[in-house]
């Protein structure tokens, strides 16, 4: 990597001092760069890349203001300037949320253990919508761990109307939601105002997790890596430092999910195995009708 970028540095000198530079060496100067961007990012996986996917955005925002000075164009430069900014503070906090620094990110191939990752204890038990229904509508309290799946199945103002129902019946219903559910920072945040949820029930991580111990049921809705225990306790494993929303604390756990996808890392969740944890496999949306109905007959 060091290679090429020193190898780039010198083509751009080079290019920078040539009044004429000719096609081949501007060619080779995208290549060179190209591969640089290519060989920072493939050692970088896991629960990282949003990290990175972020650092890029602001580099971008950094050269566009550049090019706003070597063309002076004031417009390229406060753009450019504005999103190199952004970029820079949202990286900053993602990475501080992801308890990795910034220098770890990039330099320490997340996930490059030698080490074997902890065996799996435990077996997956499968449980129904009704089911599921029918303890969240008997529980005092309800934590509600919305993920990627979520989006994906647009599902959002089934989990409001499913809300509703449950604040009828006196149950405490609130949203966990962790810095990186998702796939863009705030995912969740805007589906859930989409869906008219109040902001008063939703909750940051470090707000909300003391809080699952005195929860009766947990119910994650297409979120994985988000709720993976193994962020807290396998040091072998990509994800170990990760915080993540501690679910698993609560006396029930209800994931609905499809089937046996991978989150985003590719991480196997141990959560899915635990004893208080019980699987509801079908389309988010699909599922939350099911439960509503369920509810709606008692
Ligand atoms: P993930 O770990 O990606 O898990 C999402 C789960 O949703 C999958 O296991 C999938 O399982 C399930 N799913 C997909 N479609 C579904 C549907 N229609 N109905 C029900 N379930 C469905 O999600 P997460 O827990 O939100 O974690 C986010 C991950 O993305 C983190 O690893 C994070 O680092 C990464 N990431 C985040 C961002 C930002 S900034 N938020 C950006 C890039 C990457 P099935 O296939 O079995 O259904």
């Amino acid at each position: 990597n060091l290679f090429i970028f020193v190898l780039s540095l010198l083509v751009a000198l080079f290019l920078a001092g040539t009044p004429t530079p000719s096609y081949g060496l501007i060619l080779l100067f995208f290549i060179l760069t190209l591969a640089f961007g290519v060989l920072i990012a493939i050692p970088i996986g896991g629960a990282d890349m949003p990290v990175i996917i972020s650092l890029f955005n602001a580099l971008t925002g950094i050269a566009v203001a550049f090019e706003g000075i070597a063309l002076d164009n004031g417009g390229l430069i406060i753009a450019g300037t504005v999103v190199g900014a952004a970029g820079t503070l949202l990286t900053q906090l993602m990475a501080k949320a992801m308890n990795r620094p910034l220098r770890n990110v990039l330099f320490s191939n997340f996930g490059d253990s030698n080490e074997e990752a902890s065996e799996i204890e435990g077996s997956i038990t499968e449980s129904d919508a009704t089911n599921a229904a029918m303890t969240m509508g008997f529980a005092d309290r309800v934590i509600v761990v919305p993920g990627y799946g979520l989006a994906a199945a647009q599902a959002q103002h089934k989990v409001a109307e499913l809300t509703k129902i449950l604040e009828q019946r006196g149950v405490d219903v609130r949203f966990a939601i962790h810095p990186v559910a998702g796939r863009m920072p705030g995912h969740m945040n805007v589906l859930l105002a989409e869906s008219g949820i109040p902001y008063d029930l939703i909750f940051d991580l470090e707000e909300i997790n003391p809080e699952f111990k005195a929860t009766d049921a947990v119910l994650v809705i297409g979120a994985n890596d988000v709720v993976n225990p193994v962020a807290r306790t396998d040091e072998n494993s990509p994800i170990y430092g990760m915080p993540i929303l501690n679910a698993d604390e609560a006396k029930q756990v209800f994931v609905i999910k499809r089937g046996q996808g991978a989150g985003f890392s590719g991480v196997e969740n141990h959560l899915f195995y635990h004893e208080n944890t019980d699987m509801v496999y079908g389309d988010a949306q699909k599922v939350l009708n099911d439960m509503i109905a369920a509810l709606k007959t008692l």
